[in-house]
């Protein structure tokens, strides 16, 4: 499977088998991002919550590419009444998909698009696909249920928001890699605007003082995982 970062939370998967999985598209208001919406195909777009940040571009990609969002129940069904298709799911439940397997975990968080039209649930993404494990933990503070999530999944990559303020900062963000001792971690959510300023070589220094790799990604970085 090959990642690529377009910076805050968004990424694209891209799957042996040609799946192109798509994560909170903000694309065309967020300042760091390298690429333009109409520029990202996605066959799959899976969302944590439905804050502006997050859902970004989803309605003109999945319009565009005819994407099948998937996401927390509420905000499935308001995608739904835009005219996307879209699968529901909610926190701890879990699904077949062709590129694989995903549950949803709990975030510590909130939701609302921003129309104020829909109050759902904030989620985190667990993602098996091509052998790998990937825990996107989308917003959230830290929680200790996390060291539950870890025991119950091995975690390959790790995605964790270090900006703080409307998230976890660096050090909740290390405590909470020490929780799911992940094989690797990768820092998100950080520098898209001030008030979420962080060094992600700060936060890298102490996560591998506790023995877990760290990969610092510029923004529209590929890696193979
Ligand atoms: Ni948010
Ligand atoms: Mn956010």
């Amino acid at each position: 499977m090959k990642l690529q970062y377009f910076s805050h939370s968004s990424f694209l998967l891209n799957t042996g088998q040609g799946y192109k999985i798509l994560i909170d598209p903000f694309l065309d208001d967020n300042p760091t991002s390298p690429v333009r919406s109409h520029d990202v195909d996605a066959d799959f777009i899976l969302l944590t919550h439905g804050h502006g940040d997050h859902l970004g571009d989803t309605l003109s990609i999945a319009q565009r590419c005819g994407s099948l969002c998937i996401c927390e129940n509420e905000l499935a069904n308001y995608l739904e009444s835009k005219g996307l298709n879209v699968h529901n799911m909610h926190i701890g439940g879990s699904h077949e998909f062709p590129f694989g397997k995903l549950k949803l975990t709990q975030a510590l968080h909130g939701s609302c698009t921003p129309d104020n039209q829909c109050h759902g649930s904030a989620t985190g993404l667990i993602i098996m696909a091509d052998e790998k494990t990937v825990y996107h933990t989308g917003d959230t503070g830290i929680f200790l249920d996390m060291k539950l999530i870890g025991e119950m999944n091995a975690v390959d990559v790790m995605l964790v928001p270090i900006g703080d303020n409307f998230t976890m900062g660096i050090d909740d963000a290390v405590k909470a890699c020490e929780l799911v001792r992940p094989q690797c971690v990768i820092p998100m959510h950080y520098n898209t605007f001030p008030v979420i300023e962080a060094d992600p070589n700060k936060f890298k220094q102490k996560v591998e003082a506790l023995g877990i790799l760290c990969q610092t990604l510029a923004f529209g970085q590929k890696l193979d995982l």
